[in-house]
């Protein structure tokens, strides 16, 4: 019986999810990946058309009943987690003012909470089989204030120094972990996040098998964080690293807000 490793991927549906999965599935990985809609079943096709063993489940990750019966579901499976990628994420546009109390939380939810409740039992699963590797996808949005994504920005931010905090914490522990900060990219994210009549949603795209790749080439290199896309996307993050954060926050706004 020939032996292949198993990644989890979080959100694989579409997008940069299902490329991720795609990714391990090319380099030899069986992968478990969850989504909230039936779309997940054709991603796991995919998979398994490369010659992977995909095992496909569906849940909301917003809730922390989704979040823990997708982990019950791997921790069935019996095998071992070589490496994990916790990339469920959604967006939000719009005014502070304008927007649904339940939207904003939605998005905490699952970039946030949802993160963190599928990071602990990843953690702890990894560091007591005493290896691993676990890639969080946050956003170029960690790197600088988001208006007409209030809340969405602010939750990336929060990912990314949530994997780089935890790769500390792991150093020693043989379980490494790496943040994806992708720049805007060509998934449904901003359409899904009520963007469509916003300049970002219309602008250049970076291609997400791109950003999946270079995702998957950091973790394996054990990079601490790698930017998502094209030298612009990442000139554009050394740009943000010295400059001014109202600035920046009146440059995003004109990408951001929703045109009549
Ligand atoms: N696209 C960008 O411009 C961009 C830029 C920076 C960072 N990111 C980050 O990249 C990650 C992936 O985004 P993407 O661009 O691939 O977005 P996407 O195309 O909208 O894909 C989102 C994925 O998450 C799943 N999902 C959404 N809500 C869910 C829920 N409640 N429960 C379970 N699964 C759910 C979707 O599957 P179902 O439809 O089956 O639920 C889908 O697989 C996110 O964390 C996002 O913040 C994206």
């Amino acid at each position: 019986m020939t032996y292949r490793p198993l990644a989890l991927v979080t959100g694989a549906s579409s997008g940069i999810g299902l490329e991720l999965a795609l990714e391990f599935a090319r380099n030899g990985y069986d992968v478990a990946l969850s989504g909230s809609s039936a779309q997940i079943f054709d991603a796991a096709k995919r998979i398994e058309d490369l010659g992977a063993t995909a095992y496909a489940y569906r849940a909301d990750a917003a809730t922390h009943e989704g979040v823990e019966s997708f982990w019950q579901f791997t921790l069935g499976l019996g095998r071992p987690l070589e490496a994990a990628a916790l990339n469920v994420g959604i967006g939000l546009g719009g005014a502070f003012i304008d927007t649904a109390l339940e939207d904003d939380l939605r998005v905490i939810a699952i970039n946030i909470t949802g993160t963190v409740h599928m990071a602990k039992n990843v953690a702890r699963f990894m560091v007591a089989q005493g290896h691993g590797r676990i890639l969080i996808t946050s956003s170029v949005s960690a790197t600088l204030p988001t208006p007409f994504e209030t809340v969405y920005g602010p939750s990336k931010a929060f990912g990314f120094m949530f994997a780089e905090s935890l790769r500390e914490e792991l150093r020693e522990s043989g379980v490494t972990v790496t943040a994806l900060l992708p720049g805007a990219t060509d998934s449904r994210f901003h359409k899904n996040a009520g963007m469509a009549r916003s300049a970002i949603d219309q602008g250049p795209k970076n291609d997400k098998t791109l950003v999946a790749r270079q995702g998957y080439e950091a973790l394996m290199k054990d990079l601490d964080h790698v930017v998502g896309g094209d030298d612009t996307t990442r000139q554009m993050v050394e740009e943000n690293r010295i400059t001014p954060e109202p600035v920046k926050a009146a440059r995003h706004a004109r990408l951001t807000r929703l045109n009549p």
